[in-house]
């Protein structure tokens, strides 16, 4: 189907089971956590191009200018605008090589043409800056990345992002980088690559690190001219969001720590977690993620399809195939959930593998 992502319609129906290890961004915050009350919540309020103090609060995260903020319904709908923004039907848009699904189902939907760059799991899931630039021609628009990477986790440092910033700016092309899960760093997060050159347009949300999905709090870092242009996009669209989920964005930003110390108290433990279960495996070969959510392993015998099959009916475990991500022989892990149910979909991971040798 052109104007659909496979991937988020199975993530929406297939993806829940008692041991989830599918999920990329960390398990639910409870509202009753956040120190908010139902006196102090409106339905209506002034947000007609986002919420003035929201907004604020999140170019002071950012240390950019207010206008260069665009507020959206999460990071999903942030990639959106910005490409709806930047392409034209038949532009030429590279985007990495494996993805996350709705960044190649985007392009597609806006008739751009799409090339690839390959992130080789031989190299880490490394960016390759030859790669990119052996892609780039005089008709490329648009770069688009993830950092980190998603299935991979892999983080890029800066002065490769920079070096394929130049590139994009020899043929007057920008760069998409989605950081939603940079914010996994919470307060080791390099700053944004929004401040390595006007070629950088940045998306991300409170999504992934904090749990707080449900607030579909999401941005649009840019120029100030591209951000306007986004926000008249975003008139055809969804025109506003909800005041009260803008005026708890703002309540979680104004509270962060305490949320993300919750977040590192449960990936923290996880990630020990998976790098044993994944030192103990011969079957399995991965590159290891220090900050990441997911760890995207290969499958070194027998099939992925298979493996999701009985783990799934026998071991009710979810994992993502990595078929959504181009990559069928290798399969996405995510630690997000509650220690003690990432610990036994481990094992229970552990133990389908063992069925899938004998
Ligand atoms: C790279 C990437 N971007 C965006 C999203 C969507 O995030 P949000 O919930 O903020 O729309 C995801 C979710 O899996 C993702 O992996």
């Amino acid at each position: 189907m052109k104007k659909a992502s496979p991937y988020m319609n199975w993530a929406k129906t297939q993806q829940q089971a008692t041991y989830n290890l599918a999920l990329s961004g960390v398990i639910g915050y409870p509202l009753a956590e956040l120190p908010v009350t139902i006196e102090e919540l409106e339905i209506n309020g002034a947000n007609a191009d986002g919420y003035a103090p929201l907004l604020q609060a999140l170019a002071t995260k950012f240390k950019v200018a207010p206008e260069c903020v665009v507020h959206s319904a999460g990071t999903s709908m942030a990639n959106h605008l910005a490409m709806a923004t930047m392409l034209e039907p038949g532009d030429e848009v590279l985007v990495e090589y494996p993805a996350y699904d709705p960044l190649l189902a985007v392009p597609r939907y806006l008739g751009a043409q799409i090339k690839r760059f390959a992130r080789r799991f031989e190299d880490g899931f490394r960016l390759d800056v030859q790669e990119i630039a052996r892609q780039l021609t005089p008709q490329t628009r648009l770069i688009v990345l993830t950092n980190f990477h998603n299935p991979s986790g892999v983080l890029t440092d800066n002065d490769t992002l920079k070096h394929i910033g130049e590139l994009a700016h020899e043929v007057g092309a920008r760069v998409l980088v989605d950081e939603v899960y940079l914010e996994v760093m919470f307060e080791k997060a390099p700053p944004s690559s929004i401040h390595l050159g006007k070629e950088f347009v940045v998306t991300s949300s409170l999504t992934k690190a904090y749990g707080l999905s449900g607030l579909r709090c999401g941005w649009v870092l840019a120029d100030a001219e591209l951000a306007t242009r986004m926000r008249r996009l975003n008139d055809l669209y969804g025109a506003v969001s909800p005041f009260a989920a803008d005026y708890l964005s703002l309540v979680a930003l104004q509270n962060l720590e305490k949320i993300s110390a919750r977040a590192k108290s449960i990936l923290e433990p996880n990630r020990v977690l998976l790098n044993e279960f994944l030192d103990g495996r011969k079957d399995l070969q991965a590159v290891r993620t220090e900050f990441g959510t997911t760890s995207f392993p290969r499958l070194l015998n027998g099939s992925v399809e298979a493996l999701c099959t009985v783990l799934r009916d026998k071991y009710e475990t979810s994992v993502v195939p990595g078929k959504f991500f181009e990559m069928p022989q290798h399969f996405r892990i995510g630690i997000c959930c509650a220690t003690a149910i990432i610990k036994e979909g481990l094992a229970r991971l552990g133990a389908a593998l063992d069925d899938l040798l004998t």
